[in-house]
């Protein structure tokens, strides 16, 4: 008789399930579709040669460390200089603060599997990044969404769920924010929003999850000073990737805490997968010792700003009246949203089958089945040329299923503030 797996699965593992985002994907990712769906950054900016180079001399001439095992923390050296790295930010750390990770993904799992109990309140950006939903979710938190406008997470209505939570005699154990151009809205998180968020971290006693893979690809107007930064309490976890600034294959990304819960998270992450990629720490370690990496960002962000830009021109240019959109500062992502009567999701199949150009629609990036008519655009990874003729097709369908004549060259800034 055939196993039954059903009836072994643990009690988590039935809350456990596929983005379905990612699922869309093998729909949305075919080769003669012009795809704004996927969040990677652009193959253009790999660094082959370098990368090339590098690995020769690590395998060749380290190869017994590069090519090892290594600590579970991570090498010492990236730590070291990831630590010199934050405290030059603002934010005062020493390598033993930082643990390297296979990505900043794992350090989201790592802190649910420390920090989270099935029921712990988590309180999460709406809309936001689908891989830090599904990180709690899977140790059973109670998810809890705060609504996300122009100015980043609405610290204001925060106040008000933890007073009215209070009132009831609930505590919430951690707050997930992406507070730079953020996954999917593209938006930043205000210094005085940032301030109040940590302010009311403070009064409600609860710990914040700063998840920053977008930060250094800023475009215009500065980076604003980090939560890590401004946390005089110890607060403040902070994630970082070198995915969007390097390269994503390596999985290379670190946690920034407290260090008893980095020793707590390395105990977590023994029993994980003993250390992260040592050859990829190599790599990225070599990177930053030839001091190539901030040249290299700067590049990026010039590079990734001219998409940015196209990709805004062409939407001023061809999507009819009734569609917004937020401008991102930085980052990869712009948010759109259609008209209140649009169903995205079948706009999106339409646009697939009419014009074979995708998108995401917004509504997995919501908790509760809201956001039906928004959707996420990615200029990072498609063409010049693809977001060109993409963008013209889109707004082709789009005169077609809803009316309206392009307002040519009009901004239409979604959701600047409320
Ligand atoms: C907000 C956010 N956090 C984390 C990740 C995961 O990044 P990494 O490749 O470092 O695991 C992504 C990837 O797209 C992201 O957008």
């Amino acid at each position: 008789m055939p196993m039954s797996w059903e009836m072994l699965y643990a009690e988590r593992a039935h809350t456990m399930k596929n983005s379905e985002i990612r699922e869309f994907f093998q729909l949305t990712e075919q080769p003669d579709v012009i795809s704004f769906a996927g969040g990677f950054p652009s193959p253009d900016c790999f660094p082959r040669e370098f990368i090339a180079e590098a690995l020769q001399k690590l395998v060749l001439e380290e190869g017994a460390a590069a090519l090892q095992y290594g600590p579970t923390e991570g090498n010492w050296e990236l730590r070291r200089y990831l630590a010199e790295k934050m405290s030059l930010e603002g934010a005062s750390c020493s390598p033993e603060n930082i643990l390297i990770t296979n990505g900043s993904q794992q350090g989201l799992d790592l802190i649910g599997k420390v920090l989270l109990n099935p029921g712990d309140r988590v309180i999460v950006e709406e809309p936001g990044y689908v891989g830090g939903l599904g990180a709690f979710n899977n140790y059973q938190a109670a998810i809890l969404p705060v609504a996300v406008d122009g100015k980043g997470l609405c610290t204001d209505l925060l106040e008000k769920e933890l007073h009215s939570l209070r009132n009831q005699g609930k505590s919430v154990k951690l707050a997930y924010t992406v507070p730079n151009f953020q996954n999917p809205t593209g938006v930043t998180l205000s210094l005085e929003r940032r301030r109040h968020l940590l302010e009311l971290a403070g009064k409600y006693n609860f710990s914040i999850a700063e998840d920053n893979p977008y930060g250094e690809l800023c475009f215009e107007g500065g980076q604003l000073p980090s939560l890590k930064t401004l946390d005089t309490e110890g607060r403040v976890i902070y994630l970082g990737s070198f995915s969007k600034t390097f390269i994503p294959g390596i999985r290379v990304g670190w946690i920034g805490a407290e260090r008893c819960l980095v020793e707590k998270i390395a105990a977590a992450k023994q029993a994980t997968d003993l250390c992260s990629n040592t050859l990829g720490q190599h790599l990225v370690e070599h990177f930053t010792r030839r001091q190539s990496i901030n040249r290299h960002t700067r590049r990026l962000s010039t590079y990734y700003r001219g998409k940015r830009d196209l990709m805004i021109s062409r939407m001023k240019e061809h999507f009819p009246a009734g569609v917004n959109w937020t401008v991102p500062r930085g980052g990869f992502f712009i948010w759109v949203t259609f008209p209140a009567h649009i169903n995205s999701r079948d706009l999106l199949l339409k646009a697939l089958e009419k014009k074979r150009v995708a998108y995401v629609d917004g509504g997995g990036f919501f908790v509760n089945g809201s956001g039906k008519n928004t959707a996420r655009f990615s200029y990072s990874e498609a063409s010049e040329e693809e977001i060109r003729e993409g963008i013209a097709r889109l707004g082709e369908l789009f005169a077609e299923e809803f009316g309206g004549t392009p307002t040519k060259g009009k901004d239409r800034v979604a959701a600047e503030g409320r």
